[in-house]
């Protein structure tokens, strides 16, 4: 996992910006730049995967609940992967997908609303590897040259 160094506190409504980027072919679906996380950093990071393996990025905002990106919805994805930077650790935690919900305002063409929720089929449990990330009290505003933080495996 690699992050592009920068931070600011609204972390949650940027890593949707950086998810929307993840499931895309080609420009954007990369982090350009990026520097390895260290270890015990993102710990509300999880890896979406189907049958071929990642799909796109997400984070867990309970211990049922991971948000991500509606553009996602047509990778599949079966299970997310928890607590690891490294999701070729085959002992990394795997919790299957019971349900995804999207937004019936997503637009596909401008990707506006690009939200989803999945639902774990269990919860996981918290601990020094695992965290649920806060998310932003309501609307929020971003300035303009704010400076952003973006976290993922691309
Ligand atoms: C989706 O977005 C495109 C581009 O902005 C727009 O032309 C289209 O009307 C939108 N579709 C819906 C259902 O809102
Ligand atoms: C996960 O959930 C399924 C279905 O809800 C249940 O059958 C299974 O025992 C659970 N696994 C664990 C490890 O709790």
């Amino acid at each position: 996992m690699s992050f592009a160094a920068i931070m600011n506190g609204l972390q949650a409504f940027l890593l949707l910006q950086v998810l929307t980027c993840l499931g895309q072919i080609g420009h954007g679906s990369e982090i350009i730049h990026g520097q390895k996380a260290p270890e015990n950093s993102f710990l509300y990071m999880v890896s979406l995967q189907n049958n071929r393996g990642h799909v796109c990025g997400g984070f867990l905002i309970r211990e049922d609940f991971v948000m991500t990106a509606a553009h996602c919805y047509r990778f599949s994805p079966l299970h997310v992967v928890l607590g690891t930077h490294n999701l070729k650790d085959l002992h990394n935690e795997k919790i299957e997908v019971e349900k995804r919900f999207i937004t019936p305002f997503f637009n596909y063409t401008d990707l506006r609303d690009d939200i989803m929720l999945l639902k774990l089929a269990n919860k996981t449990q918290l601990n020094s590897r695992v965290q649920t990330i806060q998310l932003p009290p309501g609307e929020i505003n971003l300035e303009d040259n704010e400076i952003c933080q973006v976290a993922g495996w691309g």
